[in-house]
C-alpha cells in the first residue's frame, strides 16, 4: 500500500518563467521574450534568475529531498534561430544543470518545448509550417546527442492543448481559423511521434512522454444534452492529444467535429505511419483542475482569459462553474477528486504509467519576519496527495508528483505576483529587491512528505 519506494518526488519549471538573462549568452529570442506582456506584470527579462543561480536552487531542491527535477530547455538557447547554428554556451549550460541534478542523486527531467518557440522560426509559420516537423526533430537530436547518456525521462511538447486551444493567451500569437490552427496541431503531434522514435533509438534507456494539460471534464447535470457536451469538451480538450500519440488514432468526436466545422484537412498514410510507430513511454500529467460542461447553443464568442477559464463553442459545450468546488484567489477552481477521477480515467483509456508533471496553487504570498506562511498551498497538496495515494492504492501506475513550482516564477499571466513555489524569490513585479531565496513553510512540509514517502501529511 502507499507510494512505491521508486516514486519520483520532485517539482517542474520552465526555462522562459523562471531563467531570466533571455539575451544572454547568445540565446535568441523566443515568442515569449517579443510578446506584449499583460498590464502590470514584468518582463521575462530576469524571472528568478535560475540562469544565474541554479546551483543555489538546485541545492535547495536536494534540501527538500527531490528525487527528480522537471525543466525546460529553452529551444533558441541551443539553436538561436530555432536551426542552424548551435550555441555552445547553451549547451554547455545545460549539461551543467544536468551534472548539478546529477550531483545530488536528482533525476533531470527534462522537456523539450514550454510554450518559447524561436521568434524566427514562428515568423516562418512556427507549428503553422509543416517544416516545424524537421526543425523540432533536428532540435531533439541535438539534445538526445548531448544530454541523452544522462538523462532518463524526457518529455517532448508541453501543455500541446493549451496552445491548440488557447495559444492566444499564452503569446501573441496571429489569428488562425480553426482548420490552421488543427494543421498546427497535427504537425506538432507528427513531429512528437517523429522524436518518441528518435529517442527510442538514440537513448534506449530512456523514457519518453508527452505533458498535454488534462482537466477531466463533468457534465453540468445529468440531461443527456449535457452528457453529450461534456463529452465532446473531452473529446477536443483531452483525450484527441493522447489517443494520436499513444494509439495513433484521431478521436472519432473530433473528426466529426472538424468536418463540421469544415476545418478536415489532408493527412496522409505516411503520418499515421509515423504516430503509430512514436508511441510514449509514459503520460505526463498537468493537472490544475477539472471543468464542467453545460450544452451552448449561444452564438456568443469565448472570451477566454486563462489555459483553465472560459472555453465554450456554438452549438457544442460552454465551460461553467462547479457549484461543488471552491476556488484559488486567481479564480481557478480547486478538485483534489477531480485528480483521482482524472487519473482513474487516463490509466483505464491508456495503460500507461502516469508521471504527474504539474499540479499546483498560485496565490499572492507575503514574506512576514523572514517567513512565508502559505499554509493554503499546503492544504492544496495534501488533498491531491491523498487523492494521489488513494488512487495508487486503487491500483493506478502513478510514478512520480512534479508539482508546479519548485520555485516562484512568472505565471503566464500575472507575472510573479501569482506565486507557485516551495521557495520565495525576494521580488516584485518591478522592484527586484534581493532576490534572495527563502523557504516558505511548504517547504519544510514537502520535505517531510518526501522522507516519509507520501505517508506523513501532517
Ligand atoms: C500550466 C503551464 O498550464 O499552468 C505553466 O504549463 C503555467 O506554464 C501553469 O505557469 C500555471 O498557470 P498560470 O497561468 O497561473 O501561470
Amino acid at each position: 500500500m502507499g507510494f512505491p519506494d521508486t516514486f519520483l518526488w520532485g517539482a517542474s519549471t520552465s526555462a522562459y518563467q523562471v531563467e531570466g538573462a533571455n539575451k544572454e549568452d547568445g540565446k535568441g529570442l523566443s515568442v515569449q521574450d517579443v510578446k506584449k506582456v499583460p498590464e502590470g506584470t514584468s518582463q521575462v527579462d530576469v524571472c528568478a534568475d535560475e540562469y544565474h543561480r541554479y546551483k543555489e536552487d538546485i541545492a535547495l531542491y536536494a534540501k527538500m529531498g527531490f528525487k527528480a527535477y522537471r525543466f525546460s530547455v529553452s529551444w533558441c538557447r541551443i539553436l538561436p534561430d530555432g536551426k542552424g547554428t548551435i550555441n555552445q554556451k547553451g549547451i554547455d549550460h545545460y549539461k551543467d544543470v544536468i551534472d548539478e541534478c546529477l550531483k545530488y542523486n536528482i533525476e533531470p527531467i527534462v522537456s523539450m518545448f514550454h510554450f518559447d518557440m524561436p521568434y524566427e522560426l514562428e515568423k516562418l509559420g512556427g507549428w503553422n509550417n509543416r517544416e516545424s516537423i524537421d526543425w523540432f526533430y533536428e532540435y531533439a537530436r541535438i539534445l538526445f546527442e548531448n544530454y541523452g547518456p544522462k538523462v532518463k525521462y524526457w518529455a517532448t511538447i508541453v501543455e500541446q492543448n493549451t496552445l491548440a486551444l488557447a495559444g492566444s493567451v499564452i503569446f501573441d500569437k496571429k489569428e488562425e481559423t480553426i482548420k490552421e490552427k488543427y494543421i498546427a496541431n497535427h504537425n506538432m503531434l507528427v513531429a512528437q511521434a517523429k522524436v518518441i522514435k528518435l529517442c527510442h533509438d538514440m537513448c534506449p534507456h530512456a523514457m519518453i512522454g508527452s505533458d498535454p494539460n488534462i482537466a477531466y471534464v463533468y457534465p453540468a447535470t445529468c440531461n443527456p444534452d449535457d452528457i453529450i457536451a461534456a463529452q465532446k469538451f473531452n473529446a477536443i480538450r483531452n483525450w484527441l492529444y493522447l489517443d494520436l500519440a499513444v494509439y495513433g488514432k484521431y478521436n472519432a468526436i473530433v473528426l466529426g467535429y472538424l468536418k463540421e466545422q469544415d476545418a478536415l484537412f489532408d493527412i496522409c498514410d505516411e503520418d499515421y505511419e509515423i504516430l503509430r510507430n512514436g508511441k510514449p513511454d509514459y503520460i505526463g500529467l498537468n493537472y490544475y483542475n477539472t471543468a464542467t460542461a453545460k450544452v451552448y447553443e449561444g452564438k456568443e464568442k469565448v472570451i477566454q482569459k486563462d489555459q483553465q477559464n472560459g472555453m465554450r463553442e456554438e452549438g457544442l459545450y460552454e465551460s461553467v462553474y462547479n457549484p461543488y468546488l471552491y476556488k484559488s484567489e486567481f479564480g481557478w477552481e480547486i478538485d483534489p477528486i477531480g485528480f483521482r477521477v482524472t487519473i482513474h480515467e487516463l490509466e483505464s483509456r491508456y495503460h500507461l504509467p502516469i508521471l504527474v508533471t504539474e499540479n499546483g496553487i498560485g496565490g499572492y504570498d507575503t514574506l512576514e519576519d523572514g517567513c512565508v506562511h502559505d499554509s493554503y498551498r499546503i492544504e492544496y497538496y495534501r488533498k491531491h496527495i491523498e487523492q494521489m495515494k488513494l488512487a495508487v492504492e486503487e491500483g493506478c501506475n502513478v510514478i512520480g508528483y512534479l508539482p508546479w513550482s519548485a520555485i516562484d516564477l512568472l505565471s503566464t499571466h500575472n507575472g510573479i505576483s501569482k506565486r507557485y513555489g516551495f521557495i520565495y524569490v525576494d521580488r516584485d513585479e518591478f522592484d527586484l529587491r534581493t532576490m534572495d531565496r527563502i523557504c516558505k513553510d511548504s517547504f519544510y512540509w514537502y520535505k517531510k512528505v518526501i522522507e516519509t514517502n507520501g505517508e506523513d501529511l501532517s
